[in-house]
């Protein structure tokens, strides 16, 4: 209970910024062009026979050749390989591609600027004509020639360290969380060891006013590998460059699309809720009669439609964070139970709670509440990490790191020890999505799958106990 309030941060937003960003000549801009199709407006393509510059997507080499570059089918079309060795052999004639030499640099060059293959034939359709400076062209030769080879390696990634980024609120009013979050990261990365022979490393990028930023800037300087426990905009997928980097444990409320980079690790908001209204439920002998405090939208709706399934009355729903209208002499009859919503202020409720008399219940999410008013026996608190002490006994063997720091790195650890010696950031993915019943020690077993991106539905309902400090009401469970 103790770490309570840390997981508080897990609902920061942070405002997506326009993108803008100049491209940067440095060694890794022909990767960038290979897999991201440039920058902003770093190079531009366009389509043989037409003026209508292509969008990133259809310019990445990648998404056409794949990101090994081996090439394949595409809707009936041949797409060849552009990996060095078979750039600069010569190609026989088959059903689907006729015969050419071999490239050299400066047939390559045409071929990328003119759309004209090494034998002076002009390319079908599908592939685009680029206009490239110099530098840049040079730049994709020189990515091309080690694409697909041991020297291939993905950014962040060395021959004996790999670096994970987190950004993290480390100035301002929330620096001593954001300090204990780094340290934690930094203690777990260094108790994994080395795998496959690289250490791991953190670069903790400092969340300031701008946390969007920070994030641009830490994942186009092409620094870090992945991201473990950091502070996430709504919208990744907004950030250039940011779309292939694995995102394991964003510090922010699961969301309801879910990009295929991220990995959450926490049941999402509304299941928590469902699980606290299931708990009431079984609590009353008699059908619940429920009051839901709170903003309406997705949450609130999903406490009621929970209440409903549960055969529980809704006699009440507000917006207000204050007990006097909510009880009487406000109201005629007391509900069995108060439900409280993420988005008002659960804190200063159950600041004021000794005032009111009643054996109604009082629920809602745990992190919005300090651990030590936390006493009120009514209260019904839940949970997506285990607490930290659920019986608030002995407090010295519980972990020196937030749970969330705990519980990403040992999704990334494994995650990379099953990827294998190759690190790549697909691999790492796929390898992620390999996880079952995977046990972190602070969160229920994590499940990834392809396509399956939320590690845990489950969470614990807990209350105080005047003489047992906190209990644990039935272990982890996702609704019913
Ligand atoms: C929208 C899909 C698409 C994109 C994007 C694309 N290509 Fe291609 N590429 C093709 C297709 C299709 C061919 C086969 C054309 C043909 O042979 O008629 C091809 C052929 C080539 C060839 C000729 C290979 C050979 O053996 O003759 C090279 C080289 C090449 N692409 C490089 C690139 C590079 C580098 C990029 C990124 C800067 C890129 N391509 C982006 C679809 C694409």
């Amino acid at each position: 209970m103790r770490r309570a309030p840390l997981i508080g941060w897990c609902v920061l937003a942070i405002a997506t910024a326009p993108v803008s960003r100049a491209a940067n000549d440095d060694a890794s801009s022909g990767r960038r062009i290979f897999v991201h199709g440039g920058a902003g407006g770093e190079i531009t393509a366009t389509f043989a026979g037409s003026s209508t510059l292509l969008p990133a997507r259809l310019r990445r080499c990648a998404g056409c050749h794949e990101a090994d570059g081996l090439g394949g089918r595409e809707g009936g079309v041949a797409i060849p390989p552009i990996t060095w060795r078979a750039l600069t052999a010569p190609r026989e004639a088959s059903s689907a591609l006729p015969g050419r030499p071999a490239y050299d640099e400066a047939a390559l060059n045409r071929a990328l600027g003119e759309g004209i293959d090494s034998a002076g034939r002009l390319f079908a359709q599908g592939m685009p004509r680029f206009r490239l400076m110099p530098a840049q062209a040079a730049a994709l030769v020189d990515y091309l020639r080690i694409l697909g080879t041991e020297r291939d390696l993905d950014p962040g990634v060395a021959t004996d360290e790999i670096r994970v980024g987190a950004v993290l609120p480390l100035s301002g009013p929330a620096a001593a969380w954001g300090q204990a979050m780094r340290g934690g990261l930094e203690n777990a990365l260094a108790a994994a060891g080395t795998i496959y022979g690289r250490r791991l490393r953190l670069v903790a990028a400092d969340a300031g006013d701008d946390a969007a930023g920070a994030l641009r800037s830490l994942v186009a300087s092409d620094r870090v590998f992945a991201l473990v426990g950091t502070m996430l905009p709504a919208n990744i997928e907004q950030i250039e460059q940011a779309e292939d980097v694995p995102v394991i444990g964003p510090l922010r409320p699961t969301a309801e699309h879910i990009a295929p980079n991220v990995f959450y690790l926490l049941a999402p908001l509304e299941d928590q809720m469902r699980v606290l209204v299931d708990q009431l439920a079984a609590e009353t002998a008699h059908p619940l009669r429920l009051t839901i405090v709170g903003p309406y939208g997705s949450v609130a709706d999903a406490v009621a439609d929970q209440a409903q399934r549960r055969g529980a009355s809704v006699v009440q729903r507000i917006a207000a964070d204050d007990l006097a209208t909510l009880l009487p002499p406000a109201v005629t009859e007391p509900p069995d139970a108060i439900v409280v919503v993420p988005g008002v202020d659960f804190g200063r409720i159950v600041a004021g709670l000794a005032d009111w008399p009643g054996s109604w219940l009082l629920a809602g999410p745990a992190e919005a509440v300090a651990p030590e008013r936390a006493t009120d026996e009514r209260l019904r608190l839940v949970f997506p990490i285990w607490p930290a002490d659920p019986r608030g006994r002995d407090t010295s063997t519980a972990p020196a790191m937030p749970p969330t720091a705990i519980a990403a790195t040992a999704v990334l650890v494994e995650g990379l020890k099953r990827m294998g010696a190759r690190a790549s950031r697909a691999g790492l993915i796929a390898a992620i999505e390999t996880l079952h019943d995977f046990p972190t020690g602070v969160l229920p077993l994590l499940n990834f799958g392809r396509g399956l991106h939320i590690g845990s539905f489950a969470s614990a309902v807990i209350r105080p106990d005047r003489s047992r400090g906190m209990m644990m009401l039935g272990g982890w469970r996702t609704r019913r």
